[in-house]
């Protein structure tokens, strides 16, 4: 298990030479984040002359006054900050909304030295990290994450964008932020299913890349589904150690090794690009149905037997996320694994377990293998 050092008990850091950054998980200290964003900018190229920051949230954490004492914090160190209000939901992925947010910064005459923060899940860090990747060509940018599936996974690792009518986050950059502060405590109010399905992204590091990671999760699950301090901070610890040593050996996924982090998503996503993406599944539940049907793709190559795949299935449903989603049109589901980004010439590639704690990222499975695999759905 990835544990915090003694010397900086709430921090690990993502190792990319001179972007290398923090990520700090606290339990309810919001008044902390002030000095995190200011050493966080004082580490960066912007030194010590940050003095504004636009804040860009959703409209239903602004109407629970989530924003307010963060932008207290900023204040308390000389940072004057401002928040910028989008609708909640994957639509806001749109090159609209990043223009209304471009609007937004031009009006207030925000320069290079202007500190975005993106406080919120996914679609929150994904839009305003785009929006700071492109504004002047790069504003210093620090995320809050407040979902579970944000704090492990897509605050960390510098993947921001938005959709395309035709795909999901088919424009984007590798941005890195300049830290990652995450709060435990923002996981309280979080409705139920969407805690759950954050934890099929938890699963996912498990089966990727360490196994006493996934038996913590067998062993821990009540404490975890409880939502205890402790057992959270352990997740979100163990979590963001994976995709930090990931994304330290392979930032641009330019190798195989940051493809891993797509271990039942090659269905996944053909399974919400077919049951719509404000269909019938979350993208964890999703991810958890894409495990488990990838999982079984492995046994069908004989690279491990059925009991790996009812380990991970009693996890999962434990967790009380869905392992099944029937009733899906086949070609469809096909034609939408043929334009996965992780394709190459033609073949459609999976990350396959070769046992709880190693995948490897394969072009093996024959469209018998994968017919097959689509009809257990
Ligand atoms: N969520 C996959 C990645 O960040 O590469």
């Amino acid at each position: 298990l990835f544990e915090p050092s003694s010397s900086a008990p709430n921090r690990l850091t993502v190792e990319l030479g001179p972007r290398s950054y923090e990520i700090e998980v606290v339990s309810g200290l919001v008044r902390e984040f002030g000095p995190f964003a200011r050493r966080a900018l004082e580490r960066s190229w912007t030194g010590s002359s940050c003095r504004r920051a636009l804040i860009v949230t959703d409209s239903n954490l602004a109407d629970l006054s989530i924003p307010a004492p963060y932008q207290a914090a900023l204040e308390s160190v000389g940072i004057a900050a401002e928040t910028a209000v989008v609708p909640p939901g994957e639509p806001s992925k749109s090159l609209a909304q990043v223009e209304r947010l471009y609007d937004q910064l031009a009006a207030r005459g925000a320069d290079r030295h202007t500190l975005l923060v993106a406080l919120g899940g996914g679609v929150v860090g994904d839009l305003a990290g785009f929006v700071a990747a492109t504004f002047t060509r790069g504003l210093p940018l620090i995320m809050v994450p407040t979902s579970l599936l944000a704090q492990v996974d897509s605050s960390v690792g510098g993947k921001v964008g938005i959709n395309h009518r035709s795909a999901k986050n088919l424009i984007g950059a590798f941005y890195q932020p300049l830290g990652v502060w995450i709060d435990t405590e923002s996981l309280v109010t979080l409705p139920d299913r969407e805690f759950r399905a954050g934890l099929a992204e938890v699963v996912k590091y498990g089966v990727i890349a360490i196994e006493p990671f996934f038996s913590f999760l067998e062993q821990n699950a009540g404490t975890i589904l409880a939502r205890s301090p402790q057992a959270l901070e352990k997740v979100i610890f163990g979590s963001c150690g994976i995709k930090a040593h990931v994304v330290a050996r392979d930032e641009r996924e330019e190798g195989d090794l940051r493809a891993t982090l797509n271990f039942g998503h090659t269905i996944a996503h053909a399974i919400e690009t077919v049951a719509g993406y404000d269909g019938p599944f979350r993208h964890g539940e999703a991810v958890a149905i894409g495990m488990v049907a990838e999982s079984r793709l492995a046994e069908r190559l004989g690279w491990i037997t059925s009991d790996v795949t009812d380990r991970l299935v009693r996890l999962l449903e434990g967790f009380g996320l869905p392992v099944k989603a029937p009733g899906l049109d086949l070609p469809s589901l096909k034609h939408a694994m043929s334009r996965d980004k992780k394709n190459r010439l033609g073949k459609i590639r999976f990350v396959l377990p070769r046992w709880i704690g190693q995948v490897e990222l394969t072009d093996s499975p024959g469209e018998d293998d994968v017919q097959a695999i689509l009809e257990t759905l």
